[in-house]
């Protein structure tokens, strides 16, 4: 294993030893290729340069107390990257594909993915972009699926514990009829201006009403949204928010648990009625939200200072399943590494 103070990693980049890398071109994928270089190079005129035809997904591979390292739902993220190719017309890469290469990028980077002791992991970063050039708009005829990875610590500091966001008003992530549900960089550059005010001013996150009404919660920067009451878990159900793997599997656990799951929209008044609230993601695992200001109306809601008794419920199964220190029923992980 290499010489990393791995229990001081926070989310960042740090480089390793290859990426893994396979082309789109007339019509079809390439071989899967290893590399060491950390650059590309792109024609000027690319349309992931231009016209934003650029798709990403993240996920982590965990290294188990029994030793294995395992990745949890790998064919989800396949999924989710068709869906947005579809979303903005570029080729699917096929599950098969992307699963081998998960496995290979994984394998090759061994040595960087972190103890389990440390509470950090291997993040992994599928790619992909139109490569070839257009000035006109128009999908590329050309594509680059690469996948690198990088040993990662929390997304925010402090790890399990619950921190403040802050509601905006004066900013969209993304349209109702638009790219929200797609993991388009587009996105997150609609989000960096209320994202950096949020840091600013102390908050973990920004937090994303409904684009049309301003009524209704989306969800937490990069991150789904979900509220704890009378023993229900509570989602939105939104057309502009991710479909979130990890807030999937929230669900499932909850009822799994034996508590309610509701998704359907959750208007801004009802949050004061939530005994505990959250915001979820493979960055974020559970970042329980201690209060969620609304500097426009003033209004404050308060989930408490502390991780709730569900949101630790449901932090740890997710976590005994990913680690595999918890029976993975549902076929959830895949080893990757004996
Ligand atoms: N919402 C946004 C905007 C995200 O970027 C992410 C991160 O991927 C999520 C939600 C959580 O999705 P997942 O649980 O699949 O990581
Ligand atoms: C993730 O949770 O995987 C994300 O992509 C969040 C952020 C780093 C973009």
């Amino acid at each position: 294993m290499k010489n990393i103070e791995w229990s001081s990693l926070t989310f960042g980049y740090m480089a390793t030893d290859y990426n893994v890398r396979c082309y789109y071109r007339n019509g079809k994928w390439g071989e899967i290729e290893v590399s060491s270089d950390e650059y590309l190079k792109l024609h000027m005129a690319a349309t992931c340069l231009h016209y934003g035809q650029e798709a990403f997904e993240g996920l982590k591979a965990y290294r188990c107390p029994d030793g294995k390292v395992r990745v949890f739902r790998v064919e989800e993220n396949a999924a989710r990257l068709q869906n947005t190719s579809r979303g903005i017309v570029m080729p699917e890469v096929p599950t098969d594909l992307f699963v081998e290469m998960v496995k290979k990028v994984v394998r090759l980077n061994q040595e960087f993915i972190p103890p389990y002791e440390s509470g950090a992991s291997l993040y992994i970063r599928p790619l992909l972009i139109g490569t070839s050039a257009q000035v006109g708009v128009r999908p590329a005829e050309e594509y680059c699926f690469l996948i690198f990875v990088t040993p990662v610590g929390p997304y925010f500091k402090g790890g399990f514990c619950a921190n403040p966001y802050v509601i905006v008003r004066d900013v969209d992530r993304a349209a109702p009829l638009g790219t929200g549900m797609y993991k388009v960089g587009g996105n997150y550059a609609a989000s960096l201006r209320a994202n950096r005010r949020a840091h600013e001013q102390g908050y973990a996150s920004e937090f994303y009403l409904d684009a049309k009404e301003k009524k209704y919660v989306d969800e937490c920067g990069a991150a789904n949204f979900f509220g704890i009451k009378n023993n229900t878990y509570i989602t939105p159900k939104s057309s502009s928010i991710l479909p979130s793997i990890t807030n999937k599997s929230l669900m499932t656990i909850a009822e799994d648990l034996g508590i309610k799951v509701e998704r359907r929209p959750i208007s801004e008044d009802e949050l004061d009625s939530f005994e505990e609230a959250g915001a979820c993601g493979t960055a974020a695992v559970i970042s329980p939200i201690s209060h969620l200001d609304d500097m426009t109306t003033g209004k404050v809601y308060n989930f408490g200072d502390k991780p709730g008794p569900w949101s630790t419920k449901l932090y740890e199964t997710l976590r005994g399943i990913q680690y595999g220190t918890i029976e993975d029923k549902h076929g959830w992980t895949m080893v990757v590494i004996e």
